[in-house]
């Protein structure tokens, strides 16, 4: 058992204060001497560590619980830090998708250097990179010296956290510190786009939506299983799509279907432990116990509830969830990608021949 320091920041928008200062520099040595340390950016909390250094990322690998050949996102804190960590020019597209987007909620995957570990990759040649916006990410960047590896800081299985009680829950005794530095606000993880690939690839949507990837690059393609379960015998460019995402212990079903359509459905199905995920405006007219991930037309308040909504639904032990399903262009691509992954892809239409 670790003794984990709980740091927090209470004005992310003024850390030259010396108040603030003095804990970054306390997060940001335990950091440089290969501790571990959760810390807030803006799509979800890290788990971080020197990702330069073989044995801090091994623990993080044991902290979490998380299959050794998931690779993990590098972050760093000035676009200067890149050269060393990848092989080769970075790729125009690339650059002018860096231009547009970083920092941002945006990881790009290139051939690694030597400098990155085995570890770091998950044993692959290539390296994820993300530049993040949020103040404290970017500040324990800069103060340890090194680029941070950071996945989710959850338990493997669990929905990624988007506040420092979700750390708590999952990380108290495993890690060094946890870094408070209030709730993200996107919510869901990064984009992931690769340029390890001929043409760049979409792996993950995010809040960086697939239209404005296209915007700068209109060739962009998007992997099967940003929407499908991948079959046998796909390949999994990212090892992240092979393992069972976060999944509820519910039986989390996405229902396809207007309002009216929804709510008659799931009100002719109500029972013992049955829950409803749906959108604000649908409460008036469910009969079951339900909550809510935001206003129906408003994805990005969705994606920064759905996680939250997530845990709750485990908390009070719901058997079998239906949701609303979202919509699947914009930033709700990214929340549809999350759900339909937890509901191991059970995606029902009524009232088109599934009664
Ligand atoms: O928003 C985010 O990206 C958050 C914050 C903390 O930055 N991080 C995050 O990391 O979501 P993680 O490890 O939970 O998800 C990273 C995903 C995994 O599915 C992993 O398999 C994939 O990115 N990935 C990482 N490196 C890769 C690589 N070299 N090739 C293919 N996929 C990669
Ligand atoms: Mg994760």
């Amino acid at each position: 058992m670790k003794r984990t320091e709980f740091i927090t920041i209470k004005a992310p928008e003024r850390l030259s204060q010396p108040e603030e200062r003095q804990k970054l520099l306390l997060a940001a040595r335990l950091l440089r001497d290969g501790g571990l340390v959760a810390i807030p950016t803006e799509t979800v909390y890290g788990l971080a560590a020197d990702a330069l250094n073989p044995a801090a990322v091994a623990e993080i690998f044991k902290a979490k619980g998380r299959p050794q050949d998931n690779p993990l996102i590098v972050h760093i804190s000035d676009l200067r830090m890149l050269p060393t960590l990848i092989r080769g020019e970075l790729p125009a597209p690339a650059a002018q998708l860096a231009g547009r987007y970083w920092p941002g909620p945006l990881t790009m995957i290139f051939p690694k250097s030597d400098l990155i570990p085995e570890v770091t990759s998950g044993g692959l040649d290539t390296v994820a990179i993300r530049f993040p916006s949020h103040p404290v990410a970017q500040e324990l960047i800069r103060l340890s010296g090194v680029p941070l590896a950071a996945p989710s800081a959850n338990l493997s299985g669990k929905p990624s956290p988007t506040t420092a009680a979700h750390c708590m829950q999952d990380l108290m005794g495993r890690v060094d510190a946890i870094v408070d530095g209030g709730p993200c606000g996107v919510g869901v993880e990064s984009t992931v786009i690769s340029f390890a690939e001929k043409v760049p690839l979409l792996l993950r949507p995010g809040a960086v939506t697939l239209e404005q990837l296209r915007e700068v690059l209109p060739q962009v393609r998007v992997h099967d299983a940003v929407y499908h379960r991948l079959s046998g015998e796909e390949k999994a460019v990212s090892p992240g799509m092979k393992y069972k995402h976060y999944a509820p212990a519910a039986d989390l079903i996405l229902v396809d279907a207007p309002r009216a359509v929804f709510a008659q459905y799931i009100n002719g199905h109500a029972g013992p432990g049955v829950y409803a995920m749906c959108f604000e405006e649908d409460i008036p007219y469910l009969r079951v116990p339900c909550l809510s991930y935001g206003p129906a037309g408003d994805p990005s308040v969705q994606a920064e509830l759905l996680f939250e909504v997530l845990r709750r639904l485990d908390e009070r032990e719901a058997v079998r969830v239906y949701a609303h399903c979202p919509q699947k262009d914009g930033v709700g691509l990214a929340v549809y990608n999350r759900i339909v992954r937890s509901a191991g892809y059970q995606i029902i239409t009524p009232g088109a021949g599934e009664e």
